[in-house]
């Protein structure tokens, strides 16, 4: 893709720099934050960091790509309804950012070592940049469409479960109490037996990232939003994993509903997703 390169900047190189630059200054602001509000629900908490990070992550982006088209967490107004609108104003841009500045502000603001920055380029629609960092850990996720994916470096590959009776799996409980909390513990309550176990680690942006390294089997979450998913959406696929929608359809922008996995055991966990939403 020749267009990667533009005045001598790849995307991917200036992904890496804004996601590390933003989770090193994230690290430094860990225990010392000054402003919390709530946002959808009671459930749903925002600080001066998660902007700060997203117009740092912004302004990086501007500056070398002052033509793309950008689409942060943090410029949209909270709710499901926004966010779709949002999406669907900007996703058949040319070159679109998707970025989540803090992914994991709940355990953010508890000093919980699980946070994440993501970030991911479109184009014409389709991930083809995907860069998650974890600050505490100085871990480094990036993938490349076509080109595989690295953890430090290193390629990364899926898990090797053939079962959900093996399979380790991880969720996450939405702040969207009315629809996403209950068909999410539809879906919990129905699993935990017929896995080995379940996570549940509060960054579905870093979930997505411990599916592509291998850490975890599978990975679903109902109510999520393009920035919590894109850019990890392209590390499992570029790992040999599966994503799509908890029905089984495969991933694009618009999912919410995600099931991700390491593809072995991708019909049968998309299968009990769906025995445990219609009750049977
Ligand atoms: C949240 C985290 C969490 C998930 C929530 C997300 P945020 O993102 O990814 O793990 O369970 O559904 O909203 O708000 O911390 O960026
Ligand atoms: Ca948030
Ligand atoms: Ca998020
Ligand atoms: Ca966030």
């Amino acid at each position: 893709m020749s267009e990667q390169v533009v005045g001598g900047k790849s995307f991917t190189a200036v992904a890496i720099n804004c996601a590390a630059k933003a989770g090193e200054w994230i690290k430094t602001k860990l225990g010392n934050h000054t402003s919390l509000s709530l946002k959808y629900s009671a459930q749903d908490l925002v600080t001066e960091v998660d902007k700060g990070a997203e117009t740092m992550i912004r302004n990086l982006v501007m500056t070398h790509f002052p033509q793309h088209s950008f689409l942060g967490e943090e410029g949209v107004q909270p709710g499901p309804e926004a966010s779709t609108k949002a999406l669907q104003s900007v996703r058949d841009a040319e070159y679109l950012w998707i970025v989540d500045p803090l992914d994991g502000t709940t355990n953010f603001v508890h000093s919980f070592p699980f946070f994440s920055v993501s970030i991911a380029l479109a184009h014409k629609g389709e991930v083809i940049v995907g860069v998650v960092y974890d600050p505490i850990r100085d871990e480094l996720f990036v993938a490349e469409k076509g080109k595989g994916a690295y953890v430090r470096g290193r390629r990364m590959g899926v898990s090797a479960e053939e079962t959900l009776r093996d399979s380790l799996i991880a969720t996450g409980f939405p702040a969207d109490q009315q629809y996403a909390l209950p068909l999410n513990m539809k879906g919990l309550q129905a699993l935990v037996p017929q896995v080995r176990n379940i996570r549940s680690g509060g960054s579905a942006a870093l979930h997505m990232a411990y599916v592509a390294s291998g850490r975890l089997s599978g990975f679903w979450e109902i109510g999520l939003n393009s920035w919590d998913l894109a850019a990890g959406s392209l590390l499992i696929t570029e790992s040999g994993g599966r994503v799509t929608d908890v029905k089984g359809s495969p991933y694009d922008l618009g999912v919410r509903h995600v099931a991700a996995s390491n593809g072995h055991i991708h019909d049968e966990f998309v299968q009990a997703l769906q025995q445990a939403e219609s009750g049977s």
